[in-house]
């Protein structure tokens, strides 16, 4: 082979190569996105306020940070009955946990019951974008904070539950502390654009879910740590006395551990052994006993997520 073929061979492989490089890159990046929010949804929000890093960097700790979420009325804001808790095991991820009212532009599912206590939120399926909860209370339970605020609420039936699971827990010597519970949609998006500044979409969404993905805006969820407040969302929280006692009772009192070890590819999660969700007894008990994620438990697993 002559030199100049050798160099026209070499620049059509580098050529090649930065190609394919590049649409890899863009694949890996952008893939989860919904379209329309690839860029315009991720400007920083909340003014930039600077966000203290957690021991291990990768918790959602900040959801006991005091600059988020504004406080909010009188406890109780309404009082409406029970919601339906009519879902059914082994549906179709078309009908799973909530409903889904098809397909956003995004391509995301729409829950069709949002107010459903067994409702599936995950990145695949979303809560429509004005759902408020109608029947936040403040639990009374220890938080980590002290004051009325937002992330105190949780909903009636929830709140009930989890002041029966602290009281149980605290007969059996174990204290709980609250971190982090109800979150309205904006704070969930200031919090998700602060993660994302932080430490890049990639990362951001291991830990903290896009605005209308996250179990907090649903009232149902709560992150729980140990009463002294230490390791409060962190990583440091897992295989402490409280961790486990709620990893052995929380399905006693209608709690699931959301994101479990070993179920990061199904839930799209990291391991949170904090977040508790609240599902119903009976929905708790079942998965409990089979050690099923709630997508599991709903036929949902996503195929990538
Ligand atoms: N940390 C969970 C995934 C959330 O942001 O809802
Ligand atoms: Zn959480």
């Amino acid at each position: 082979m002559t030199k100049r073929k050798t160099r026209l061979l070499l620049f059509v492989i580098v050529c090649a190569a930065l190609v394919l490089g590049y649409n890899l890159l863009q694949a890996k990046e952008f893939a989860w996105l919904p379209p329309k929010q690839s860029g315009a949804g991720l400007e920083a929000a909340g003014g930039g306020e600077a966000q203290g890093g957690t021991a291990s960097g990768e918790a959602d700790s900040s959801d006991g940070d005091e600059t988020v979420g504004s406080g909010q009325g009188e406890a109780g804001a309404s009082a409406s009955p029970s919601p339906d808790t009519g879902d059914s095991k082994g549906e179709s991820p078309g009908s799973a946990g909530g409903g889904q009212a098809g397909q956003a532009e995004d391509g995301m599912a729409v829950v069709a019951q949002p107010e459903s206590i067994s409702v599936l939120v995950n990145k695949q399926n979303k809560l429509p974008e004005d759902y408020n909860p109608s029947d936040l209370v403040y639990p009374e339970v220890p938080f980590i904070f002290s004051e009325k605020a937002e992330k105190r609420m949780m909903r009636k039936e929830a709140a009930e539950a989890l002041e029966r699971m602290f009281a149980g827990a605290e007969k059996d010597g174990v204290a709980l502390a609250g971190v982090s519970a109800y979150r309205s949609h904006s704070t969930q998006k200031t919090l998700f654009e602060r993660y994302v500044k932080r430490d890049g979409l990639e990362k951001a969404r291991t830990y903290s879910a896009y605005p209308g993905t996250s179990e907090h805006e649903t009232g149902l969820a709560i992150d729980v740590t140990g009463g002294d407040g230490k390791c409060a969302a962190d990583d440091c929280f897992a295989g402490t006395p409280e961790a486990l006692w709620l990893a052995g009772h929380a399905h006693e009192y209608g709690f699931i551990i959301r994101y479990l070890k070993g179920k990061e590819e199904i839930t799209g999660y990291q391991y949170e052994p904090w977040h508790l969700r609240y599902v119903g007894g009976d929905v708790a008990a079942e998965m409990a006993a089979s050690g099923e994620s709630l997508e599991e438990y709903y036929n949902a697993v996503p195929v990538t997520n």
